[in-house]
């Protein structure tokens, strides 16, 4: 530390302190970017605090020398500012991934069975390389470019145009394109430019990029379109977003049309007629994969007839009509050194190998994860022996795995080489932070600390999770300021951080004399948190931090109940396993019963639901936006029952879903509409008891507005 700490600033004179400032800026400036931008920290968080406490100082001391853009009035070293935020038009969906042959043909058959198709009928398929890089979605109107935005959470992305102009690969100007066009692809970087790009940095002191995929991250995410210019990024085109006219028919002829407007794309690209041509290809171009020149993770198959892919439609994440078959892990050897406990936000303890760093297909790899206790000791959750019953044990040599961005896992030992003194390792039955007991539930791998909300680990990590991207996501309040503020004792629970201005009344000035926070950044804090009051029902939801409830099972709970109120009220009422309430919470496709436990389970919980009542006491929540639809089915609960003849059930369900309706297995007063095909029972002579109207399936393709 004493190499940072510099003159006394006591002692100092203005012309000392005016001389000394560009330098500490910029190793301020320079500890930001390769901690924010490569995700690559270059020094210990207790040099960069002491940096800037000292730039804090002497800006305290000589006033007149601090200037509006110094790294005291930025969050996190972010510059407040940033890149502006752009609405997806469409979507922009992820890809289900499949491991194995067998993977690939079931989706085959899933396809065909949604669609009704035989198994042995036509259905091609086109396959191209899954590139490694990061996709970006660019808008163009009237042929010109508009702008251009990172994918981000899928529906907001990050505004990169400025430096999207700068990849030579995107044109800025389109002939003969549809009035609105939004083309989609990925950004990477080559092997090439990556190695000179590197070797750049080296000989001016900088540090390396880790591979090409964080090069082409970091240069596509610079807030300056010089710095961007200067890296050598390229783009390939492979999908599309809003577009005012279609492409083609087909996805084979869509991408040709791509490259007539002058994007590159793949020429690995090709029609495959099912499975076994597809898996041909996938080995193919895992057999050229080491001389193409940029990096790929596997081989993506999407169904070539586009008006299928509309039939076919998405999940809440995933399209139905598209899969990427994923390259098998990468594997290397080295030594554990130790065995972390990492404990989450809902208790559970997680055991992390402290690893020998060793490079793993490209990537260097410290930390990896061993799941549960379980696995350690070798053996599955229903207690079978797994690595032939080998335990894990601190000093052995581990094989580490790495498939693509996953968390790299330990997969194996060697047992000829484990060290003569190496104990079992013995899972720890208290929680490391707490003190308080850790339990093992009957039926659950996972060993979790009962400490509840006074395990400091378990309030940090809901904590961090609450102002986490797909939550509430809160400019100039990360995992790094949760911690602090939790430390200092301002934030102890989610509903704390909408006090904390009034609180702190003179809060800002309080916020202000801390180191790293200046005015501006304070007011901006705080200004962003009330921005936050107003917030949309399945971000809350997802917020919350329920077990088991994901980003999409937060929004399928959202769409289905609509608003917080109707939400929390049929929480409270139902009871598990029995009643109305529990029928209806099962009735959501993508609802189990696992899932819907933890839900009521947290709001039946005193401690929780008081927490929770006091967060909603501070906000205003967004009812669900119901698919946007002007169809006349939009909000109709519908049943379908006898046998449909022109689509599958499950086409029809997921149809109507997409309209805004609700599709119901059973008939009652809540039913709006029966679709009876032949061969209807008991569900149409109760439709007609009720009063229900019933249709026959052309009626619904009429009203669903065509097949
Ligand atoms: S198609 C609706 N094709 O992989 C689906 N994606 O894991 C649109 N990716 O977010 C994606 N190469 O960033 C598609 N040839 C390719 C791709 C590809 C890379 C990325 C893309 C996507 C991610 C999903």
């Amino acid at each position: 530390m004493s190499e940072l700490s510099g003159t006394d600033i006591d002692a100092l004179s203005e012309a000392e302190a005016r001389a000394e400032l560009p330098g500490l800026i910029a190793r301020i400036e320079a500890a930001n970017t390769a901690y924010h931008t490569h995700d690559a920290p270059e020094i210990s968080d207790a040099d960069y605090d002491a940096l800037k406490q000292r730039l804090a100082a002497i800006e305290a001391k000589f006033p007149s020398l601090k200037s509006e853009s110094s790294p005291t009035e930025q969050i996190g070293g972010q510059l407040a500012e940033g890149f502006g935020k752009i609405t997806h038009a469409v979507r922009m969906m992820s890809l289900a991934n499949a491991f194995s042959d067998e993977d690939i043909s079931e989706f085959d058959e899933s396809v065909r069975n949604f669609l009704g198709l035989k198994a042995d009928g036509p259905l091609t398929y086109t396959a191209e390389p899954k590139i490694d890089g990061l996709s970006l979605s660019i808008r163009y109107e009237n042929g010109r470019l508009i702008h251009a935005a990172t994918r981000g959470d899928g529906e907001v992305g990050e505004n990169v145009t400025e430096n999207a102009r700068t990849i030579s690969d995107i044109p800025q100007t389109l002939d003969n394109a549809p009035e609105i066009i939004e083309i989609r692809g990925e950004v990477y970087m080559s092997h090439a430019d990556f190695e000179a790009l590197n070797a750049r940095a080296e000989k001016a002191g900088d540090k390396r990029f880790a591979n090409p995929r964080n090069a082409a991250a970091g240069s596509l995410r610079q807030l300056d379109p010089k710095v961007t210019a200067a890296r050598p990024l390229k783009f390939f085109a492979y999908a599309w977003g809003e577009h005012s006219e279609p492409l083609a028919d087909t996805q084979i002829d869509a991408i040709a049309r791509l490259e007539t407007l002058g994007f590159k794309t793949n020429p690995l690209t090709r029609l495959c007629d099912g499975p076994g041509e597809m898996i041909a290809h996938y080995r193919d171009i895992e057999a050229r994969r080491a001389t193409l020149g940029y990096d790929i993770d596997g081989v993506v198959y999407k169904v070539n007839d586009l008006a299928l892919q509309r039939r076919l439609g998405y999940r809440s994440t995933t399209p139905r009509w598209a899969i990427a078959h994923k390259f098998p892990a990468e594997l290397a050897w080295t030594q554990l050194e130790g065995i972390d406990i990492q404990v989450g936000r809902t208790g559970a303890l997680s055991p992390v190998a402290r690893l020998t760093p060793v490079t793993v297909g490209g990537v260097v790899v410290s930390n990896a994860t061993l799941h549960n206790e379980d696995y350690i000791a070798g053996r599955d959750s229903r207690g079978e022996a797994i690595r032939g019953g080998k335990d894990i044990r601190v000093g052995d040599w581990a094989q580490v795995y790495r498939a693509g961005d996953v968390i790299p896992k330990v997969a194996d030992v060697d047992l000829a080489r484990r060290p003569a003194d190496a104990k079992p390792y013995e899972f720890p039955t208290h929680c490391p932070r707490c003190g308080s007991e850790a339990i093992r539930e009957e039926g659950d791998a996972v060993r979790r600390c009962t400490g509840g909300l006074i395990c400091p680990a378990q309030a940090v990590e809901k904590l961090k999770h609450f102002v986490s991207r797909a939550a509430f996501d809160i400019e100039g309040l990360g995992a790094k300021q949760v911690e602090q503020f939790y430390a200092d004792g301002w934030i102890q629970e989610p509903a704390d951080i909408f006090t904390l201005e009034e609180r702190f009344g003179q809060g800002l000035q309080q916020l202000k004399n801390r180191e790293g926070w200046g005015e501006k950044s304070a007011r901006n804090l705080f200004d962003a948190i009330a921005e936050r009051r107003t917030i949309a029902l399945h971000r809350l939801i997802f917020a919350l931090g329920i077990r088991h409830v994901g980003e999409s099972s937060a929004g399928l709970l959202a769409t289905h109940y609509g608003t917080w109120e109707n939400f929390e009220a049929a929480m409270t009422r139902a009871e598990i396993g029995q009643g109305p309430d529990w029928e209806e919470l099962l009735s959501i496709d993508g609802v189990g019963e696992t899932l819907a436990t933890s839900v009521v389970t947290t709001f039946h919980q005193e401690a929780e639901r008081a927490s929770i009542d006091r967060l909603t006491a501070y906000l205003t929540v967004e009812a669900a936006e119901k698919p946007k639809s002007d169809s006349p089915v939009s909000g109709l609960t519908v049943v379908f029952t006898g046998t449909l003849e022109k689509m599958t059930r499950a086409e029809a369900k997921a149809r109507a879903e997409a309209l805004g309706a609700k599709v119901s297995g059973s008939v009652s007063a809540k039913t709006d509409l029966v679709v009876a095909g032949p061969g209807a029972g008991s569900k149409a002579k109760k439709a007609a008891e009720l009063n229900i109207r019933v249709i026959d399936e052309d009626e619904w393709i009429d009203l669903a507005g065509g097949a």
